[in-house]
């Protein structure tokens, strides 16, 4: 056996979901099985060539997830990938979130080693459970010599951090990397790559790394849509100072709005972010649309996201207002995730 060793963590959703009946894939409670639990009945894991570690780090139905437990899961991913004799992570992960928490690692870690979040669409008790097969996938990437970066693996297929998106409810294949395109697939162990690893092009320095670990608050950043008949009454109430003090909740310092089509959004609404930019609220615009970026010939006075969809508009948002609370880089760059 290789000296190197893989770490499972573990953070709950439905791969260590249980049901009742062992026929119900839709009613059950997420997070119930250890991660140890999962790695213990993992079919063909004593013919893995490498040590496997677990640790749970997290137990909760991902749409619960919060700043502090991304802390956590940072802090945790830190710890492990600097040791020497550790191969590359496995990352439990319910969907619902999955691709936001890829994104936030990428984001801050920029790992050279692969750091790889699986999840499953169907629970561990599940006569036809995903589970098991996702996570040997996923080891199976995690171990491959030259992976580097945050990947998501389902369905035996390998998404970019940057690019991967929850697209079906109830699917086993729910995930898509859009118009890029997957990183490849794993079939049986083995891997067949189509693009290159992610990289990013900002790497964040270690005191932003280390800040980010540690802040007791999070700057908020809210997300808003353009539909029709949308008003700007939501915006002035959340950009309103009044407002916050009233609910107890932190001035506004960001919005992101899903835009219609190609960016355009209500006149109404844009007039209402428009006073919300005057009174400095950062703003940036991404699609509603499920594929596609937002393309302008002419720079608009709300700047598009580069591609992000607006849930990981909100994370660079976030980040950028942590590590650069003065210039505002998100519009400005061209890819965050670059290739080798
Ligand atoms: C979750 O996101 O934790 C629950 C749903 C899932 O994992 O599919």
């Amino acid at each position: 056996m290789d000296r190197k060793k893989i770490v499972v963590l573990g953070t709950g959703g439905t791969i260590a979901g249980v049901s009742v009946q062992i026929s119900d894939n839709l009613g059950y409670a997420a997070a119930q099985l250890g991660v140890h639990e999962l790695l213990q009945t993992l079919p063909g894991l004593a013919q893995f060539p490498r040590e496997v570690l677990t640790e749970q780090v997290a137990q909760i139905d991902s749409k619960d997830m919060d700043f502090s437990i991304w802390q956590r899961i940072l802090r945790r991913c830190i710890h492990w990938l600097e040791r020497d004799d550790i191969q590359g992570l496995v990352l439990t992960h319910g969907t619902d979130t999955l691709e936001e928490t890829a994104y936030f690692l990428q984001s801050v870690l920029s790992p050279t080693k692969p750091v790889v979040l699986t999840c499953a669409m169907r629970p561990a008790s599940s006569i036809g459970a995903d589970g098991p097969q996702n996570l040997m996938d996923a080891l199976a990437v995690a171990a491959h010599p030259g992976a580097r970066g945050v990947v998501a693996v389902c369905a035996g297929t390998i998404h970019g951090a940057r690019d991967v998106q929850k697209v079906h409810t109830w699917r086993l294949d729910a995930f898509s990397s859009g118009d890029v395109g997957p990183i490849g697939q794993v079939v049986q162990g083995t891997l067949y790559l189509s693009r290159n690893w992610p990289k990013s092009s900002v790497v964040l320095p270690k005191p932003d790394i280390k800040k980010i670990a540690a802040l007791a608050s999070w700057p908020r950043v809210e997300i808003v849509v353009s539909y029709a008949g949308a008003s700007g009454a939501t915006i002035d109430a959340l950009v309103s100072p009044e407002v916050a003090h009233r609910i107890g909740a932190a001035p506004v310092r960001g919005l992101i709005v899903a835009a219609t089509g190609n960016g355009s959004m209500h006149h109404e609404l844009e007039a209402a972010l428009s006073r919300a930019q005057a009174a400095g609220v950062r703003v940036v615009r991404a699609t509603r649309c499920c594929h596609g970026q937002v393309a302008y010939a002419t720079e608009q006075a709300i700047p598009d996201s580069q591609g992000l969809s607006a849930v990981k508009a909100r994370v660079a948002m976030i980040l950028e207002l942590i590590t650069q609370p003065k210039d505002s880089r998100l519009g400005k760059m061209t890819h965050n995730e670059a290739e080798d």
